[in-house]
């Protein structure tokens, strides 16, 4: 898939909008996968996300976008809130979804990419889209990648990760 100009830039600029929302932004207070930070782990997601739909043809590249984003917007940390500990993983998605609602607007493909996202675990949830397998194959490898980091590293690290995720495009 060739992308025009102007397609590149209306992603950039969508990617650019969230990137700099305050709302956005708390993501960066929820720790996840050893070091990283939500943040960081969704703009990672949406960027390999999109690099594979160009590569492979494939989806509405701003549901594919969109839905990366904010596929994990649930906004709480599971270690510290005992309560959601052992519910986190099977009811994150909805969470997220419910954050998203309120705070964006979002339609019904978006919605599906992020309530899908944690296929397998969430058997019952296939993601039946194109758009929705692109971003839980792309959440898996960055999550995988993230894992076999070392606390330490990462953390150390922390400022290149951010310096890697300024664009969409690099
Ligand atoms: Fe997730
Ligand atoms: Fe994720």
């Amino acid at each position: 898939m060739k992308l025009s100009i102007e397609e590149k830039q209306e992603l950039e600029n969508i990617y650019q909008s969230f990137l700099h929302d305050e709302k956005i932004m708390r993501m960066k207070d929820v720790p996840m996968h050893r070091g990283s930070n939500c943040y960081v782990h969704s703009f990672r997601v949406a960027k390999l996300s999109i690099k594979r739909a160009i590569r492979h043809f494939k989806g509405n590249l701003k549901h594919i976008l969109i839905g990366a984003i904010l596929h994990d917007y649930y906004l709480y940390d599971w270690r510290v809130e005992k309560d959601k500990k052992s519910k986190h993983l099977k009811s994150h998605p909805r969470t997220a979804i419910k954050n998203a609602e309120n705070d964006f607007e979002i339609d019904e493909d978006i919605k599906n990419i992020i309530k899908t996202h944690m296929w397998p675990i969430n058997f019952k949830d296939f993601p039946s889209s194109k758009e929705a397998r692109i971003v839980t194959l792309a959440d898996k490898t960055i999550a995988f990648k993230e894992s076999m980091t070392s606390k330490k590293f990462k953390a150390k690290r922390m400022d290149k990760y951010l310096n890697k995720i300024t664009n969409l495009f690099d």
